[in-house]
């Protein structure tokens, strides 16, 4: 497995596999690989002839520095479960290769990245539809492969790369779970005990609106107060926000549910009694009436 820190290098293996007639497939990552990373790079290799996984904790799409500072960084781990998943190239640059210096230039995807998450972070959607941009400029792949948990980030992507007329595929892979139904993420290493059996609310949350469409139940409100009862369950746990969305568009679903609707869910963990770190988790789930 070859390790790449250089963008003109990057561009030049992407365009002796291009010359080659190999199809490339990008899964960009911030690193602490996980069991649902493995899944995204499972399906690149379904799709392609060549896997190419980038690590890059991006600076930019950080709006807390001390969520920057926490954020997990197990290089050498990653690397490691890269080469058991058969990765066949991992790109992990220095900050200055992405961002040289007096880098001036911005790429953001407005109206989609400003409900949601764009609205609890500001200028993380816009960090992150900058840093995408490059790294499939750098890597030029084919395809490029992100996990539908980050179901804004997935449209967001999608509506860039159909915007700025880029020449890649974009996939969306399905969330991984724990066991007991925690959605896996990077930050889930950052909960301590107690937080991380509290976090199992966000998908019973899901569940239980889940549960009520199944039954008939298609007012939002209350499929909404259904949601915020069952994250009451969990002290430790401080709603962000709980909104039903259209899932293309991400406009405000109607009061009645007829359509498939997203329910979009983020919670703060927050530090016990003997401290901690405050961990930000997101869930979603299509809910299907009818
Ligand atoms: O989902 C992530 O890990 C990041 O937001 C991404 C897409 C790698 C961009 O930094």
């Amino acid at each position: 497995m070859e390790v790449i820190r250089g963008v003109r290098v990057l561009q030049a293996r992407a365009d002796a596999e291009r010359a080659a007639g190999r199809r490339v497939a990008l899964v960009p990552t911030m690193g602490a690989l996980h069991a649902g990373h493995l899944s995204l790079v499972e399906l690149a290799r379904q799709r392609a002839d060549r896997v190419w996984l980038s690590i890059f904790v991006n600076p930019a799409q950080f709006d807390d520095p001390l969520d920057l500072a926490r954020y997990p960084r197990v290089m050498d781990d990653d690397l490691e479960a890269c080469r058991k998943a058969g990765v066949d190239l991992v790109f992990a640059p220095p900050a200055q290769e992405m961002y040289p210096e007096g880098a001036d230039t911005c790429v953001e995807v407005t109206a989609l990245a400003a409900p949601l998450c764009g609205g609890s972070r500001p200028g993380h959607f816009r960090g992150v539809t900058t840093v995408v941009a490059k790294l499939l400029s750098a890597a030029r792949p084919q395809l490029a492969v992100f996990g539908e948990k980050d179901f804004q980030q997935l449209a967001v992507i999608r509506r860039m790369a159909r915007d700025l007329l880029l020449d890649v595929e974009i996939l969306g892979a399905p969330i991984v779970r724990e066991p007991d139904g925690l959605a896996l993420s990077s930050r889930n290493r950052n909960l301590d005990p107690e937080a991380r059996k509290q976090a199992r609310v966000l998908v019973a949350a899901l569940d239980a609106a889940e549960a009520l469409v199944a039954a008939g139940e298609r007012d939002s409100g209350r499929l909404l107060a259904r949601v915020r009862e069952e994250i009451g369950q969990a002290p430790r746990a401080l709603l962000d926000y709980a909104e039903l969305r259209d899932p293309e568009d991400l406009g405000e679903a109607p009061a009645r549910l007829q359509a498939p609707t997203l329910l979009a869910l983020a919670v703060h963990m927050e530090p016990g009694p003997d401290g901690g770190e405050r961990v930000r988790l997101i869930d979603n789930r299509v809910l299907r009436p009818g």
